[in-house]
C-alpha cells in the first residue's frame, strides 16, 4: 500500500465523512441498534454519537490503522465499549449468532466482495438480528446512472476502490436478507453520482 492510500485517503475519508450534513442521517440509520453491535467499516467513528442508548458493546472491523488512530477522541469519549475487532468484513472473527445488530455506513461501495461481507454480517447475526446500512450506490435515475459508470473507473482509483455503481438492496438481498424499512434518496449537499442513498434495515431470517 502507498503513501496516500495509507495516510492520505483515511485523512480525506474522515473529512469527507464528517460533513454536517450527514449528521441526521448517521442519526437515523443508528436508530434501533441495540444490544451487541457489529459495526463494518468503522472508519474514524462517525456514528459513534449517535448509538442508542441501548447499544451495550460494539465491535468495530477496520482495516485502516490510521482511521482508528483518527477515530481514538471518539472511541475514548463514548459510553459504549468499542473495540477493533477485525480487519476485514469479507472474514470476521466471530463465532455464529453472536450479535444482536450490526451497522454499515459508506461501506460497501469499498468492500472487494459486498455479498461476502454481507453474508458473513447475517452468519455472526442472531436470527431475528437486524443490519442497519446507509450505503450510496447505483442510481434510480438512468441518466445519473450513465455519469456513474463513466465516472466509476476514476472514483475508484481516487478513493480506494470505492465503487458508484453497487445494487445496494440487490447485494442485501443476495446474501439472504430482506429489507423491511428502506428509504432511498441523493443525498443534500452531494454530486448524484455519489450521493445515491439507501438507508434501511434488513432482517436475518
Ligand atoms: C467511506 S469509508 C466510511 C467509514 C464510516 N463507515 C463512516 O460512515 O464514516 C469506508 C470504510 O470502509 C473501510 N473498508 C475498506 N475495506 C474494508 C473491508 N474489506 N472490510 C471492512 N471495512 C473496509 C475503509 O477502511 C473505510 O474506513
Amino acid at each position: 500500500m502507498g503513501v496516500y492510500e495509507e495516510h492520505v485517503l483515511p485523512r480525506i475519508i474522515n473529512f469527507a465523512c464528517g460533513v454536517k450534513q450527514a449528521r441526521p442521517l448517521r442519526e437515523r440509520v443508528c436508530a434501533g441498534l441495540r444490544g451487541q453491535v457489529l459495526e463494518v467499516g468503522f472508519g474514524t467513528g462517525h456514528n459513534v454519537p449517535f448509538y442508542p442508548d441501548a447499544v451495550e458493546r460494539v465491535a468495530a472491523i477496520e482495516p485502516s490503522q490510521v482511521s482508528w488512530k483518527l477515530a481514538r477522541d471518539r472511541t475514548s469519549a463514548s459510553r459504549v465499549p468499542i473495540e477493533r475487532s477485525g480487519l476485514d468484513g469479507q472474514s470476521l472473527p466471530f463465532p455464529d449468532d453472536m450479535f444482536d445488530t450490526a451497522l454499515s455506513t459508506w461501506t460497501l461501495c469499498t468492500i472487494p466482495d459486498p455479498v461476502l461481507a454481507l453474508t458473513e454480517i447475517r452468519r455472526v447475526l442472531r436470527p431475528g438480528g437486524t443490519l442497519h446500512f446507509l450505503e450510496h450506490g447505483l442510481a434510480p435515475d438512468e441518466g445519473v446512472q450513465r455519469w456513474q459508470h463513466r465516472l466509476e473507473p476514476l472514483n475508484r482509483r481516487m478513493l480506494g476502490g470505492c465503487h458508484l455503481t453497487r445494487p445496494i438492496l440487490d447485494l442485501v438481498r443476495t446474501a439472504g436478507f430482506t429489507p423491511v424499512e428502506v428509504d432511498v434518496f441523493y443525498e443534500e449537499g452531494a454530486p448524484k453520482p455519489m450521493g445515491a442513498d439507501s438507508l434501511g434495515i434488513a432482517k436475518s431470517a
